[in-house]
């Protein structure tokens, strides 16, 4: 009696452990399965959640950047990649990749992949256009605003214990908007957003661009198009919204910052290597120009001793223009559309390319 409901036992158990491997092998193989995604720094928990129910996903969770060494090797072995604007995804790092069917960036700006090579190699390239455009104006905008009324200024000197003049004729003063011409260079969607918010300060509004948008659009902004040099030389403000690119590399240096007004602010939320930093330090410093409101830089994170940290007469961001809750959820469920049709050999919602 003993000895047989000890081997039903035994036998029992062995089901159990045959049932429990068989359980392991099967999720072997359905995670040999799923193709594999990388993300270079973390999302919402929407995104990752979607990602997770199809792919296996590994998010770098070390040091941003991530270094080049480990995103060459994820690049080597994964399908799909969810980068950042800083990330450097050039020819040397793509390279690497065996399986890779897309790279989709979480940022409108693509100028960190080289976009050429990911072509040649039928690796699409994502990104998210549209859904930033309101947040990235705005941002200029408040740049605009905040050089122009000197608010950041003022909140350091309040909060450096600096304020002594109160409410004298000329303690703090800054600059109207009304009349005042704003210079959009590149009227694309975000310059098209800012113009709209440029047109209710009651500016004058001048543009220049690769393209001249239609008639009807010039009327709408009430945009007149002009030259670059027009533009650099008749502005009060400049406002940069064109992307990084062999032509406009430190197209504002101290030749542009001389043929602007001396009274003209420049506003830059862009990419920073669009201006050349150490003459926009020298202008600044000379008086060249008035100031400048800057969400961008040529090397991102400045650094705490950088120069322009000591400059009065620049506002500074840490490159914030897509940053707000609503716009940065937008991006995550675009980067994950474009990654889940990239990945599957179709082309993303928006695309570079093809
Ligand atoms: C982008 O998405 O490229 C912008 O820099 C956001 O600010």
């Amino acid at each position: 009696m003993a000895n047989s409901s000890s081997s039903r036992v035994s036998a029992d158990m062995k089901n159990l452990q045959r049932n429990r491997i068989n359980g392991l092998r099967q999720v072997v193989r359905v995670m040999a399965m799923k193709k594999k995604v990388f993300l270079t720094r973390t999302l919402h928990a929407f995104a990752l959640e979607h990602l997770k129910k199809k792919y296996q996903v590994e998010v770098h969770s070390g040091k941003i950047p991530i270094p080049q060494t480990k995103l060459k090797d994820k690049i080597k072995e994964v399908d799909g990649l969810i980068c950042f604007p800083y990330d450097k995804i050039n020819k040397e790092t793509i390279e690497f990749a065996e399986n890779l069917k897309v790279i989709s960036t979480y940022s409108v700006g693509f100028d960190h992949i080289d976009t050429e090579f990911s072509r040649r190699k039928k690796i699409r390239v994502g990104y998210t256009p549209e859904v930033l455009t309101e947040a990235t104006a705005n941002m200029a905008f408040s740049l605009l605003l905040d050089i122009s009324r000197r608010v950041t200024e003022g909140d350091r000197i309040i909060r450096d214990g600096k304020w002594k003049e109160i409410y004298g004729a000329f303690d703090y003063v800054g600059v109207d908007l009304k009349d005042k011409t704003i210079g959009i260079l590149g009227l694309g969607r975000i310059g098209e957003m800012l113009a709209r918010r440029a047109k209710a300060f009651d500016m004058k509004i001048t543009y220049h661009s690769r393209r001249r948008v239609s008639k009807t659009k010039e009327k709408i902004l009430k945009a007149t198009y002009v030259s670059f040099e027009e533009l650099i030389s008749q502005s009060d403000f400049i406002s940069v919204h064109v992307p990084h690119t062999q032509e406009t590399d430190k197209m504002f240096d101290m030749d542009v910052f001389r043929k602007m007004k001396s009274s003209a602010y420049l506003i830059n939320t862009s990419r920073g290597k669009v201006i050349d930093e150490e003459d926009l330090i020298r202008a600044l410093k000379k008086k060249t120009i008035s100031g400048a409101g800057l969400d961008v830089f040529e090397i991102e994170p400045i650094k705490k001793n950088h120069p322009l940290i000591k400059l009065p007469n620049v506002v500074l961001a840490p490159h914030i223009g897509s940053s707000t809750e609503e716009t940065r959820k937008k991006m995550a469920e675009i980067a994950v559309k474009n990654l889940d049709l990239g990945i599957n050999g179709r082309k993303p919602v928006y695309s570079v390319g093809y």
